[in-house]
């Protein structure tokens, strides 16, 4: 059932034009999806409710976008070139790739635990960084990384925001942006894949204050999911114990999402010490130390990182909203979207496309309501199978014009997730569905 979802999801998206396999008419590049109508806005909105909950509704974070080709000495400082490694080994019979942390594979055997068979390579290290060249020549002077975070573009820019912005602590910077890493295992849809979007916040704070400040984030991001419509027993969180830290952090926990394919990783909320800023103040000789005015102090501030993932966001939402419905003989398949999120908010239908009065009030009432939300006219079929077609995307409502909306001058309005339907007068509709929309 759990993978019958995943393959449901996976048709609904391409279905309905949400996610397309990558360059598709060249029988698509492995792992790799783009974004189409829908999608592009479902994404657009996560992006958004996260911007507004951690810049514009904060007086403490302040927002960036870095470039992201950076200076490869970077990466270096980060620690990325040194240890940014995975390693395998292949099993040589049925060909699958094994991480050598596999709780699966028995150490001291040279027996696949997949196909039981002999027949292991000795493990093998992967740098996850993609190089290019800066530059028309390709030659080791001129070696670029595409970044595999964000984070570094925050670290670096730190002294030009004390600089500019003259905060205090705790202060700090978000970033949305691509990430790339050459992933040895992608899959999943889009949970792994080697180019992807994080949502990333550097938050400087007093180093004593650290651990609470943890732990403040880890709830807040929690908050988040659960505020945006994720079901509370599809959340949880889970510490990372000592051995699986990265080499910057003190400490870490994972939000989880109970996915079709089990629980995984949604976003992990560290303690990176004063990790980066001390090793970009080693490997710049720049002073990258935090003056504090009231105890004429100097010293380097802790780092709590809120880091997630916008695809990765974006395919639990999908997950979450999905619900298969039986009504009377159909099967009704409706994405119930929170309401920041759903891509389309309003879609209008006239009842009867071959009548130019009813189509002409329809267009001229979509084309009013576009001005305040999201909305879509549609009348390329019958009423059901409109409805039908705006359920799957997720809007939220939909208004039909009919015959007798000429003489009452009134629309049906259907509620996506009840079905109720209530009949409103058209000059009261703006304000109708911004009460729903907007207001509450
Ligand atoms: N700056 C810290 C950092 O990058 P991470 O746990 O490696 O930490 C943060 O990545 C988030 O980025 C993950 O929680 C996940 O949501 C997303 N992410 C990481 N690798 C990904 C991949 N290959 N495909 C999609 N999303 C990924």
């Amino acid at each position: 059932m759990a993978d019958n979802l995943m393959d449901k999801i996976v048709s609904v998206c391409k279905r309905r034009g949400f996610i397309f396999p990558s360059s598709d008419i060249y029988g698509g590049l492995a792992n790799t999806w783009d974004y189409g109508p829908y999608g592009v806005e479902l994404k657009n909105n996560v992006k958004r409710a996260w911007w507004k909950s951690v810049v514009y509704e904060r007086d403490d974070i302040f927002g960036m976008d870095a470039a992201i080709l950076m200076h490869p000495k970077v990466w270096e400082a980060s620690g990325h070139v040194e240890s940014f490694f995975d390693i395998y080994l292949d099993c040589l019979n049925c060909k699958k790739r094994i991480k050598v942390d596999d709780p699966a594979l028995k150490k001291a055997t040279n027996t696949c635990p997949y196909c039981g068979k002999a027949g292991l390579t000795k493990p093998r290290e992967f740098n996850l960084m993609f190089k290019t060249h800066q530059g028309p020549v390709e030659e080791a002077g001129n070696v670029v990384y595409l970044r595999p975070e964000t984070a570094q573009g925050m670290f670096v820019n730190f002294i030009n925001i004390l600089d500019t912005k003259h905060p205090k602590l705790p202060f700090g910077l978000a970033q949305i942006g691509k990430a790339f890493r050459n992933e040895i295992t992608p899959g999943n849809f889009t949970f792994r894949t080697r180019e992807f979007e994080q949502m990333e916040i550097e938050y400087f704070v007093v180093p004593s204050e650290a651990d609470k400040k943890l732990e403040e984030w880890i709830e807040e991001r929690f908050k988040w999911y659960l505020n945006l419509g994720i079901k509370k027993e599809n959340l949880k969180k889970r510490p990372h114990p000592k051995e699986e830290l990265a080499h910057y952090a003190k400490a870490c926990t994972d939000i989880e999402y109970n996915f079709p394919f089990g629980w995984s990783e949604l976003e992990g909320i560290a303690n990176r010490t004063d990790f980066d800023l001390k090793q970009h103040a080693e490997l710049s000789g720049k002073e990258l130390k935090y003056f504090d005015d009231a105890t004429k102090e100097k010293f380097y501030p802790y780092i709590i990182e809120p880091s997630g993932g916008v695809d990765r966001s974006v395919l639990a939402f999908l997950v979450d909203a999905y619900f298969e419905e039986k009504v009377k003989d159909d099967l009704r398949v409706v994405l119930k979207l929170h309401k920041d999120l759903a891509p389309t908010k309003v879609a209008v239908l006239p009842l009867l496309r071959n009548r130019p009065e009813i189509v002409g009030l329809a267009k001229k009432i979509a084309t009013d309501l576009k001005k305040c939300f999201i909305t879509v006219y549609d009348d390329t079929g019958a009423i059901g199978k409109l409805y039908r077609r705006q359920d799957e995307v997720g809007t939220l409502y939909c208004v039909t014009v009919d015959v007798q909306s000429l003489e009452d001058k009134q629309a049906t309005v259907r509620d996506r997730d009840t079905m109720l339907q209530e009949r409103i007068a058209i000059d009261r509709l703006k304000e109708y569905l911004w009460d729903k929309l907007v207001s509450s």
